[in-house]
């Protein structure tokens, strides 16, 4: 719309340019700002990185020698310079963003339109929005109504097309957040169903084990140690405990884990764990960099220990010839948790990382590791449920797990569990 007002008002210059009401002076500077104009509009219609629009429109006002120098600066809802674009000023510039910092308005700017002469200074808006300030120097340094009616087109012709460029954004941001929102609901829904089937099996399977671990037991009592069955028994038992094993995995998955839950100072578990896991990893160097005012949690204590351990011993698997292993303790908040592949409960959390330099996973793998029974161990070594388990247990903390990984690269779990209440204070 604005490029057709330009437009009527060229052809009505022309006109009077005809009609010699104007001097030719004038009338070609007029034309060089309408030229301008129509520059600037164009450059609307395509740009829309805001940094590169801002400094086009300025290079425009220069390159058609309608002005000497214009700048643009966009300033926050309180007055503080979000960015700045010029052309025809270089570093003398600079004085002017000073000014602009200290909150103070330029001498430009406090020219007033109707002086009639100088630099002139508009409010770049849109629809009652302040974006910033846009200031020309036009180059026969005499402004008239015409003149001044022409600059404050350009100034809303920018506020315009500052404010398509946030609803462009706005929108981007709102599909990527839908799409966001979308696979985590997927990934809730999957993790779910797969929690209520392996805890149905985990059930029934604990209550065969049960029995058998019963009858063997009673078998063991009766029988001497050197008669032939006496190993076979032994052997059974053993089974049955390595089946018990893998249902406190699979019961840990579905939340359905017993929990005990009382004040955790994680702090003190991760001391306490992984100097037992340092015992029998040699090779492994330890380093902890643990909040000295770390907050409390409240959660079952044995659970927390199994996360740990599955974590450590993934850890030690990934490294076989010796590496580091980074243990990390914060206090922070949800809103600290941002650009996670989780929307986080408002309130404190309890952060912990545990971070190792092995091998690392691609993206496909990093994709699956917390689903159940996803191993790259091969059956005999690995279950792939020790991260279900893990993501189960912290799920029912009212927790959230996540891992960063790159193939040769190392791997990163990061954990927030939801501070305590109570609030209370751990020390290192
Ligand atoms: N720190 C790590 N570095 C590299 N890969 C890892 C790491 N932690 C987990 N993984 C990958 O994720 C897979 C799943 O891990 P998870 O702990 O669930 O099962 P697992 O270790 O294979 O079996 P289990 O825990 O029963 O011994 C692993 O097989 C491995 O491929
Ligand atoms: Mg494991």
């Amino acid at each position: 719309m604005q490029l057709v007002q330009s437009r009527k008002q060229t052809a009505e210059l022309e006109v009077q340019e005809l009609e010699g009401e104007q001097p030719l002076e004038r009338i070609k500077h007029i034309n060089d700002v309408l030229r301008a104009i129509c520059a600037v509009n164009k450059l609307i219609m395509r740009e829309n990185d805001r940094g590169k629009l801002l400094k086009g429109v300025c290079k425009c006002l220069i390159d058609t020698r309608c002005c000497y120098n214009a700048w643009i600066v966009l300033l926050d809802e309180s007055g503080g310079l979000v960015t700045t674009a010029e052309a025809g000023l270089g570093k003398d510039f600079l004085p002017v963003i000073e000014q602009l910092k200290r909150g103070e308005l330029t001498d430009c700017s406090a020219m007033t339109l109707d002086s009639g002469r100088g630099t002139m200074t508009l409010q770049v808006e849109h629809d009652g929005k302040v974006y910033g300030l846009f200031s020309v120097c036009p180059r026969d340094f005499v402004t008239d109504e015409e003149e001044q009616a022409l600059f404050r087109e350009v100034a809303l012709d920018i506020g315009f097309a500052l404010h398509s460029i946030d609803l462009e954004e706005e929108r981007k941001r709102a599909q990527e957040e839908k799409k966001k929102l979308e696979s985590q609901l997927k990934y809730a829904q999957r993790i779910k169903a797969l929690g209520t089937l392996a805890g149905g099996v985990a059930h029934n399977f604990n209550n065969i084990l049960t029995v058998i671990q019963g009858n063997t037991s009673l078998m063991l009592f009766n029988t001497h140690p050197t008669h032939p069955h006496y190993e076979r028994l032994r052997n059974i038992e053993k089974s049955v405990q390595r089946g018990a094993k893998l249902t406190s995995h699979l019961l840990g998955y579905a939340r359905e884990g017993k929990y005990k839950v009382k004040p955790i100072n994680m702090n003190q578990v991760l001391k306490e764990t992984s100097d037992a896991f340092g015992e029998t990893k040699k090779d492994i160097r330890l380093h902890r960099d643990l909040a000295g005012d770390l907050w409390g949690i409240e959660g079952d204590q044995g659970q927390i220990e199994q996360v740990l351990l599955n974590l450590y011993a993934n850890a030690a698997d990934a490294m076989p010839a010796g590496g580091e292993l980074f243990l990390k303790t914060m206090n922070v908040t949800h809103e600290d948790m941002g650009g996670k592949p989780f929307r986080a409960k408002p309130g404190n959390y309890v952060f912990l990382a545990v971070s190792d330099t092995g091998t690392g996973m691609d993206e496909e793998a990093l994709e699956r590791i917390f689903d159940p029974f996803f191993t790259t161990k091969g059956l005999a070594k690995g279950t792939g449920l020790g991260l279900a388990s893990a993501y189960g247990i912290i799920k029912a903390h009212g927790g959230y797990i996540d891992a960063d990984s790159e193939k040769g690269h190392g791997t990163s779990f990061e954990i927030y569990l939801p501070a305590s209440e109570k609030n209370e204070r751990n020390q290192p």
